[in-house]
């Protein structure tokens, strides 16, 4: 080869499978790395002088709720600034596909969007709208549970049929057929929480058949976090399929300090059975709000509020004051309404975060007009605060936490490494500067020291900001490479 589209010099490449850097040119033709060589002499239409700057893979946000965003704003500069190039959504249960609207819009799938944004049918109509909507970064997408529950069930609050059953295992065979990575639950909310193990273990079994993954936002992430844990695991036994934990924490202050358990009981299940999970860099969690989590002694913000929504950015401590009511009663004038818990210890998040299976997963609410900083800030935080500044971890393992583990994991075929031959999602960043600068007072804020980004070869982003090129596609499942 004598020429290319980009030519990258002297980066310190880190490669997203883990090894450390090392001094590299990096070559892009026709979307895909087509070179990697200590010293390339190649014609090139762009030459980008890396400078010392590390090039990385571009960086996969495993947990998103992105769905029905990357539609309505395919420009993604929440995602994009942070060097991010693929999203994964439908986490937690609730996907913009397939499904089809009843009634009322369940809690909590208003987190994706309003009403009228779920036009998706079946999967391939959703995959469709993406590439339609030319996002600015790759999309892949899981099946939520309750999703499939709302198309086909009067009311969510019992278990499902046999009949019923059935009907959503078509559903998500034919999503599974359409390129879906896999099934998504959140038996935590009321949506599904009167959803039996058997249900969903049900639910699992078609995945084994196409090599795809269950993830799940576990029935309890409280004080019953073990017994939920292993009401995931025999779900995925009886699926055979790979069992991904989300937002992996201990939530309330009940459960403050049991990392330490809770980590061990994954690591001895990561024995027989594929077991990963991800984690966001807070000790704060954020979704709709939810009563049972109303605690005195935990700080809650209110991230919006459909009747009240003039309280959105005060604490439900304030709000009760100010209505002279408990903090209880707040929450129920509020509803429906989001909020941010102030709920898990950091040392706890710390200690998740650090271990080498966690991938890293914003669960980013794009719609909420205050959102959680995770948002815009969670990979430049790990990068800049965990990684460089408190040392919780090498840089070439949070890249590979960022990518090579979780391209793996999910069944990203050939991303999430700098290899020849892979697509040229990549992003050049300054170890020295990065950072995340969205705060839990002014969460709308882009990084500092992501220097470029580029999606399948194109140039998206540099620290000018957006170049306007969406060169992101809808990513169909490929193989998942599982190494414990
Ligand atoms: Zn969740
Ligand atoms: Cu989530």
């Amino acid at each position: 080869m004598q020429s290319c589209d980009t030519l990258i010099r002297k980066a310190a490449v880190m490669d997203g499978g883990g090894a450390p850097a090392e001094w590299m040119d990096v070559g892009i033709a026709d979307g895909r790395i087509v070179a990697i060589a200590p010293s390339l002499a190649l014609h090139a239409d762009s030459v980008v002088e890396a400078d010392g700057l590390t090039l990385a893979p571009g960086f996969i946000d495993v947990h998103t709720h992105d769905d029905l965003y990357v539609i309505r704003r395919p420009e993604m500069l929440p995602k994009l600034s942070q060097g991010v190039t693929t999203v994964i959504v439908g986490n937690c249960g609730i996907s913009a596909s397939p499904a089809t609207l009843g009634g009322a819009l369940p809690d909590p799938m208003n987190l994706l969007g309003e009403r009228e944004g779920f036009r998706y049918g079946t999967f391939a109509e959703y995959a469709d709208a993406v590439n339609g909507a030319r996002p600015a970064v790759n999309v892949a997408a899981l099946v939520g549970h309750t999703a499939l529950r709302n198309n086909h069930m009067d009311r969510l609050d019992r278990a499902a049929t046999d009949n019923e059953i059935e009907k959503m295992q078509a559903q998500l065979r034919e999503s599974l057929e359409g390129g879906a990575l896999g099934l998504s639950s959140g038996l935590a909310y009321l949506s599904a929480n009167a959803a039996t193990t058997e249900e969903v273990a049900a639910m699992a079994r078609p995945l084994g058949e196409y090599g795809a993954v269950y993830t799940t936002h576990m029935r309890s992430e409280t004080e019953a976090i073990r017994e939920a844990m292993e009401e995931s695991f025999a779900i995925g036994r009886a699926g055979r399929a790979p069992v991904i934990v989300s937002h992996l924490k201990c939530a309330g202050v009940a459960n403050w300090g049991r990392s330490g358990e809770v980590l061990g009981a994954l690591d001895e299940a990561r024995v027989s059975q594929q077991i990963g999970f991800d984690c966001y860099p807070y000790a704060a969690g954020s979704s709709t709000l939810d009563l049972r989590q109303v605690d005195e002694r935990v700080r809650i913000a209110i991230t919006w509020s459909t009747p009240h929504s003039e309280m959105a950015g005060k604490t439900l401590a304030e709000i009760a004051q100010e209505w002279g009511v408990t903090q209880l009663e707040a929450a129920k004038r509020l509803q429906p309404a989001g909020a941010i818990y102030h709920s898990i210890d950091e040392a706890d998040m710390r200690r998740i975060l650090a271990h080498p299976a966690t991938m890293i997963g914003s669960d980013g609410l794009p719609n909420d007009p205050r959102p959680h900083p995770r948002l815009w800030g969670t990979f430049p935080r790990v990068l800049g605060r965990y990684c460089r500044d408190e040392k919780l971890m090498t840089l070439p393992e949070a890249v590979r936490k960022m990518t090579g583990l979780s391209a793996q994991r999910f069944g990203l075929a050939q991303r999430g490494l700098i290899r020849e031959g892979f697509h040229a999602d990549l992003v050049l960043f300054d170890a020295k500067r990065v950072m995340d600068t969205a705060t839990f007072s002014e969460p709308v804020a882009t990084a500092k020291g992501i220097s470029r980004v580029w999606v399948n070869g194109e140039l998206a982003y540099t620290e000018a900001g957006a170049t306007g090129s969406r060169a992101g596609r809808f990513v169909a499942r490929g193989k998942t490479d599982w190494v414990q």
